[in-house]
């Protein structure tokens, strides 16, 4: 070994591994070249990390550029090219009118590591995702989605939440446990049967792991592990991922032991129930997908979606409110007109309340809470003059729909007006996509909605919402994790006077 050392002349090899370089920059400059030339047009990419760069740096800003490309527009993140759907018409031809070419779920290698592809949100379209979303609406269904029995437990949390945001009367803090806790005691209540209280702490660890893991999987954390997976096999911040969503699994998985020893197949309590029970009808069933590892992946799929995604959207309201009190002040006296201070709202309001009900559309468009929402091609296509191979990554852009300047009378600014017709009354738009669209739709769009509703109204009808005097106002380009999250920020609160 070493008489072949001596024999190396070491500037050959340095020439040679630098022509190596060279040639592969080459071959990637001809790849980008000739894939840019058959693909939609887009901002230049760099070889081997695409626009990565602008992603990591400005991933609201780059997404927000994209219309000025046409209809259909390019970016590569690292290698890989996403097509991205600039207006509503071209949308709407892809994820509504060919659904389901459209409804595959893009690989993101960091979730694919911690979920295996199990469960709802990151299951490939198939049988399986079919069988586990339509099991979680159904069951989502017969534990209160859509009645009145929802509605009262919500607005009793709501109840609970101002109280626990009074104790803080006064002084400035930061509201997002018991935001987050409120929130997620709706979905617990429907997948455990159980709700936890505001100070308990194991329970509040959980959160801050889901809270964490929202952020860093769809941040530079992510975006890297997705571009090199095999840096699962070693040290760094991705491990952390790995870690939280165990001991989210490990959460459930007590759960799922507890409910085993207590389950009365004739009185099924909640999901976990209702799916210890499906899973032993469908023992015989060789197509069946219900089994212990859908199980965990569909109730953490709920409990994750379900609880940072309306917390980050209600904790967005209240960077609204404190901007704009004069909207804060009309919605009050709109709700006090209606509801008085005790009466707790209910869906059926929503009618007689349209400047609130306006007002929390407008808090979920500026709040533009899910910016990528990434989809494939479950099979080769057309669309509007491209071919589509199986496999393309497909992504409607959201955030330039809730912005759209031909579309909504003030685009650039929080104006509840945008959701309001001549009369006063609420206008409904279909540039409204928030849970976006299609097969894969949000599959807790109900239960979101009469949450934002019930909650914010409640919050609005008994609190008053101000900046701390002196305090800087957060930067609001937000996190942009799989949900953009407000940066964390202190508000202060008072009790309404109820006395007139
Ligand atoms: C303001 C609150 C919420 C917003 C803005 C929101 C938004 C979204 C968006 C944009 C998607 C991706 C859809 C797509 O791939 O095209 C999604 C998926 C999903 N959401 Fe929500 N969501 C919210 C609340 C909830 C709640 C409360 C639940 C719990 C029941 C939930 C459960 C899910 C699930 C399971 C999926 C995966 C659907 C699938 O892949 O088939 N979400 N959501």
């Amino acid at each position: 070994m070493e008489s072949l050392l001596r024999y190396l002349d070491w500037t050959s090899v340095g020439l040679a591994l630098l022509g190596g370089l060279l040639c592969l920059v080459l071959l990637e400059i001809f790849r980008l070249n000739s894939s840019r030339s058959r693909n939609p047009p887009g901002p230049k990419p760099l070889p081997f990390v695409g626009n990565m760069p602008q992603m990591i740096n400005d991933p609201k800003g780059l997404i927000r550029s994209m219309p000025k490309y046409g209809e259909i527009s390019s970016v590569y993140l690292g290698r890989d090219i996403v097509l991205v759907l600039n207006n509503l018409p071209t949308i709407k031809e892809a994820f509504i009118q060919n659904g389901n070419v459209y409804a595959g779920r893009s690989s993101f290698a960091i979730l694919e590591w911690v979920t295996n592809g199990y469960g709802i949100l990151m299951a490939e379209y198939g049988n399986s995702w079919r069988q586990q979303r339509r099991f979680a609406l159904h069951t989502l269904r017969n534990f209160g989605l859509g009645k009145k029995t929802l509605e009262e437990r919500v607005a009793e949390e709501a109840r609970f939440l101002i109280k626990e945001l009074l104790k803080h009367e006064g002084k400035p803090f930061y509201p997002i446990h018991p935001i987050m806790n409120a929130v997620s005691n709706i979905i617990c209540s429907i997948v455990f049967g159980d709700r936890y209280e505001y100070d308990d702490k194991r329970f509040a660890q959980l959160l801050k792991l889901i809270n964490e893991n929202i952020q860093l999987a769809g941040s530079t954390v992510g975006r890297i592990f997705n571009m090199v997976p095999f840096i699962k096999h070693f040290p760094g911040p991705h491990q952390k991922v790995w870690q939280n969503a165990n001991s989210l699994k490990n959460f459930i998985h007590e759960a799922v032991e507890e409910h085993r020893k207590t389950l009365d197949p004739n009185n099924l309590r909640d999901f976990i129930d209702a799916y210890i029970v499906e899973m032993s009808k469908q023992q015989s069933n060789e197509d069946s997908t219900f089994h212990e590892d859908n199980m965990i992946m569909s109730t953490s799929d709920l409990f994750l979606a379900g609880t940072d995604t309306t917390a980050a959207t209600l904790r967005w309201g209240l960077i609204y409110m404190m901007d704009h009190p004069d909207v804060q002040e009309r919605c009050h006296k709109e709700i006090v007109q209606v509801l008085g201070f005790d009466r707790s709202p209910s869906m059926e309001d929503r009618a007689k309340l349209p400047y609130t009900h306006a007002t929390i559309h407008e808090i979920q468009r500026c709040a533009d809470l899910v910016p990528v929402v990434m989809h494939q091609t479950t099979q080769a296509t057309q669309l509007r003059g491209y071919h589509l191979p199986k496999g393309t990554k497909v992504m409607p852009n959201i955030t330039a729909i809730l912005a759209d300047k031909n579309h909504w009378k003030h685009p650039d600014t929080f104006n509840p007006e945008n959701f309001l017709d001549e009369k006063g009354q609420l206008s409904k738009s279909d540039h409204f996509l928030p849970f976006s669209l299609g097969p894969r739709v949000c599959a807790g769009e109900t239960l979101a909605k009469a949450e934002l509703f019930i909650f914010f109204t409640s919050l609005i009808q008994r609190l008053k919402f101000s900046w701390p005097p002196g305090a800087p106002r957060p930067n609001m380009n937000g996190i942009v994790g799989l949900v953009r999250s407000p940066f964390p920020y202190n508000t202060v609160c008072h009790s309404r006077d109820t006395t007139h």
